[in-house]
C-alpha cells in the first residue's frame, strides 16, 4: 500500500511552523512540502501539486481562510484540511466544519494530537480508511414525552446528510410510538422488524434497499414496525445486531428512542457514542433530567458520553441555564430556541424544519448542532461502549437510595 502523503502548513508564525515540521518529521511516509505564510499564496499550489493534507492556521482572518478551505475543498476533493487555531470559540469551530475542514486543533499544538490527527488525514485522503470506519451513533434520550427528541433526531441527521454528505441513518426506536414517518411524511415499505428478520443477509446493498432514501439526501430512514406485537419481538440482542451491521454502511447513526427506561433502551444507550439527553428549562423537566443523569451513573456512562441539550430554550427565562448547570452538576452543551411556529408548521407538513423556513433560527441552530457533531471536532475521547454481562438486571438500576 502506498502510504505517502504530502502536506502543506500555511500559518505566519515561524516557531509554529517549526514545531509542526518537528511534529511531522517522526510520522514514516508523510513529508511537508512547501511552507507559506499566506494562505493564498498557498491555494494554487495545493490544487496543482493535489497535496493530501494542507494544515492551516485561522488565527487571524478566519473568514479569509474559510473561504480558501471551501474552495480547496471543492477543488481538490483528496486535499483534507486540519485547522489550528488559538481560539476555540464554537462558532470558529462550526464554521470550519462547515466549509470541509476535518480537524480542529488548538494551539499550542499537542504532539500527539496532531500526529494522530495526521494520520488519520492520510489514511482518508489515500483511500486507505473508508468514513464508514468512524462511524458515530448518536441518540436522543429523555425519559420525558413531548419534550423534543423527535423533532431534534429527525432534523438533526438530515443536516449531517447535508452537512457531511456522508451516509446517515435515522432509526426510529421508540418501538410503541414511533412517529419518525410522520414528521418526514414517509410510508416506508419496509421497518425494523423486517431488518432484525432477515439479520442473516444484510450487507450493504440490502440496507440501502431497504431503508427508505429521504428524497436527493444521503439520510435513511429505518421506521418502527407498524404493530405493536412485531415491537414486543423485537429483542435487545436483535438492537445491538442491528447497529453492528448498520455501522458498516453509515458513517452517522441517529437514534430516536420512546421515553421508557427499559432493557431494550438501554441497549440502545450503550451503544451509543453520545446521548442528546433532552430537557427544557422548567423544575419538573430538570428533576426528570437528574434522575436520568443519576441512572446514567449507575450504567457507568461516563460525563463525554451523555451530553445535556436544552430545548425549547428562551432568552430571559425565570431559571438560567447557570442554574440549571448547578442543579445537574453538568454544564448545558447546547440549547436549542424555542419556535413552536415554525416546528408545528414543518411537522404538520411532514418536512424538516430547514425546509420550511431555512433561515430561522431554529433551522440555524440544528445545522450549527449537525456542525458540532460532526465526527472531527476537536478530538474528543471516544466514549467507551459497555457490554452487560446475561444477569445484568434493569431493576437493580432503580434501588435508589432515597
Ligand atoms: N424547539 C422547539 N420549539 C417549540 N416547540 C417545540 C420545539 N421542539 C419540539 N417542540 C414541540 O414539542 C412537541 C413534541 O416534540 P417531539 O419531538 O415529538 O417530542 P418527543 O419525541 O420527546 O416526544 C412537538 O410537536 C413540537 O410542537
Ligand atoms: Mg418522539
Amino acid at each position: 500500500m502506498n502510504n505517502s502523503a504530502s502536506v502543506v502548513i500555511i500559518d505566519k508564525e515561524e516557531a509554529s511552523k517549526q514545531i509542526i515540521k518537528n511534529y511531522i518529521s517522526e510520522i514514516p511516509d508523510i513529508y511537508v512540502d512547501r511552507e507559506f505564510s499566506d494562505s493564498f499564496d498557498a491555494y494554487n499550489y495545493i490544487i496543482e501539486t493535489r497535496t493530501n493534507i494542507v494544515i492551516v492556521d485561522i488565527s487571524e482572518d478566519p473568514d479569509v481562510t474559510f473561504e480558501l478551505i471551501y474552495k480547496i475543498t471543492s477543488l481538490n476533493k483528496q486535499a483534507k484540511i486540519i485547522v489550528t487555531s488559538y481560539n476555540t470559540d464554537a462558532d470558529l469551530v462550526i464554521k470550519s466544519m462547515r466549509t470541509g475542514a476535518r480537524e480542529f486543533l488548538t494551539k499550542p499544538l499537542k504532539e500527539e494530537e496532531l500526529q494522530n490527527a495526521i494520520i488519520k488525514m492520510r489514511d482518508l485522503s489515500l483511500g486507505n480508511l473508508s468514513d464508514n470506519n468512524k462511524c458515530k451513533i448518536i441518540s436522543t434520550f429523555s425519559n420525558k414525552g413531548g419534550i423534543g427528541k423527535t423533532a431534534i433526531a429527525v432534523n438533526l441527521a438530515l443536516e449531517l446528510a447535508n452537512l457531511t454528505k456522508e451516509k446517515v441513518a435515522l432509526i426510529d426506536l421508540n418501538l410503541q410510538l414511533g412517529d419518525v414517518t410522520t414528521f418526514l411524511d414517509l410510508n416506508p415499505s419496509f421497518d425494523i422488524s423486517y431488518v432484525v428478520n432477515n439479520i442473516n443477509r444484510v450487507d450493504e446493498t440490502f440496507l440501502l434497499s431497504t431503508l427508505e432514501k429521504y428524497k436527493d439526501t444521503s439520510l435513511y430512514v429505518l421506521a418502527d414496525p407498524p404493530y405493536l406485537e412485531q415491537a414486543e419481538d423485537i429483542t435487545s440482542d436483535q438492537i445491538s445486531k442491528l447497529f453492528d451491521v448498520l455501522k458498516e454502511t453509515f458513517s452517522y447513526i441517529i437514534v430516536d428512542t420512546g421515553s421508557n427506561f427499559d432493557g431494550k433502551t438501554i441497549t440502545v444507550l450503550d451503544n451509543s457514542d453520545l446521548i442528546l439527553l433532552v430537557t427544557t428549562v422548567n423544575l419538573p423537566a430538570i428533576r426528570n433530567c437528574q434522575r436520568c443523569l443519576e441512572l446514567f451513573d449507575r450504567l457507568g456512562y461516563s460525563k463525554e458520553k451523555a451530553k445535556i441539550v436544552l430545548n425549547r430554550y428562551m432568552e430571559n427565562e425565570e431559571i438560567k441555564t447557570e442554574d440549571v448547570e448547578d442543579v445537574l452538576d453538568r454544564k448545558v452543551y447546547w440549547k436549542i430556541p424555542n419556535n413552536y411556529f415554525t416546528i408545528m408548521s414543518a411537522i404538520n407538513k411532514g418536512i424538516p424544519v430547514g425546509m420550511v423556513n431555512p433561515d430561522s433560527n431554529i433551522a440555524r441552530n440544528y445545522r450549527d448542532l449537525a456542525a458540532m457533531l460532526s465526527d472531527n471536532i476537536i478530538s474528543t475521547k471516544p466514549t467507551q461502549k459497555i457490554k452487560r454481562t446475561s444477569n445484568f438486571s434493569i431493576l437493580n438500576l432503580f434501588k435508589s437510595k432515597r
